[in-house]
């Protein structure tokens, strides 16, 4: 199972960039990360270009396309989710008809610096993917705060310190695991297009007076 990791943070030695980095070990058995590096290449959307999006938007849609699972780990930016998460989102909401990020699994983690914050990006997160018709694992919410002490150098990468942090991804990274192999968040999607598709010819046919 391969699941999209992306980092809402573009900075080299970003936090959660790291919390990635420590998440293979937390995995179920047979669970692998393709990490997508390039969010700083998209652009701000512009609906005039939907007709031929810049390249970093082909593989930005290509990538949520090609995964049934995604970890996102962001931080929080100003009481909320960074602009150029949201602004990924909105590239991958669309083509309205055919929405890469729909139908899909998604964990989202949050590590920031603050000591009692985060929870808004995490909330922000959430509520904009459940609305895109996404199944976001739900609970244990994981939010690493004062993520300079929280996360250790571990090999080539990083660790949790917490053990109980560590337990609480791993039972995520399980939920997620589930959701994927259910296929529930890919049948959500399909009978919403059929629902779609029934309720638009009813109405179409009431319109018309038949
Ligand atoms: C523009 C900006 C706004 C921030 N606002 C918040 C905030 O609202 N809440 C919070 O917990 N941390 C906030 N921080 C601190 C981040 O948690 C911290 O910079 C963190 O390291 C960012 O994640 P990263 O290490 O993955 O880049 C802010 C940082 C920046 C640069």
């Amino acid at each position: 199972m391969r699941i999209l990791a992306v980092s809402g943070s573009l900075r080299r030695d970003s936090y959660n960039r790291a919390l990635l980095s420590a998440l293979p070990k937390l995995a179920p058995a047979g669970m692998a990360f393709d990490h997508f590096t390039d969010l700083g290449a998209v652009p701000p959307y512009d609906q005039d270009l939907e007709v031929d999006p810049p390249p970093a938007v082909v593989r930005w849609r290509a990538a949520v396309a090609a995964h049934k699972g995604i970890v996102l780990a962001t931080p929080e930016y100003s009481r909320g989710l960074p602009g150029v998460v949201k602004n990924a989102l909105d590239w991958a909401s669309r083509p309205v008809q055919a929405p890469p990020l729909s139908g899909k699994a998604v964990l989202v983690l949050v590590a920031t610096s603050g000591r009692a914050l985060g929870y808004r990006s995490l909330g922000d997160a959430q509520s904009l993917l459940t609305g895109m018709r996404n199944i976001v694992v739900p609970a244990p919410e994981v939010v690493i705060n004062s993520a300079e002490t929280a996360l250790v150098p571990d090999g080539d990468g990083w660790r949790l310190a917490d053990p109980m942090a560590e337990a609480f991804v791993a039972i995520q990274l399980g939920l997620l695991a589930d959701i994927v192999e259910s296929g529930m968040a890919q049948l959500l999607e399909e009978r919403f297009r059929a629902r779609s598709a029934e309720v638009t010819a009813l109405l179409t046919r009431a319109a018309n007076g038949r």
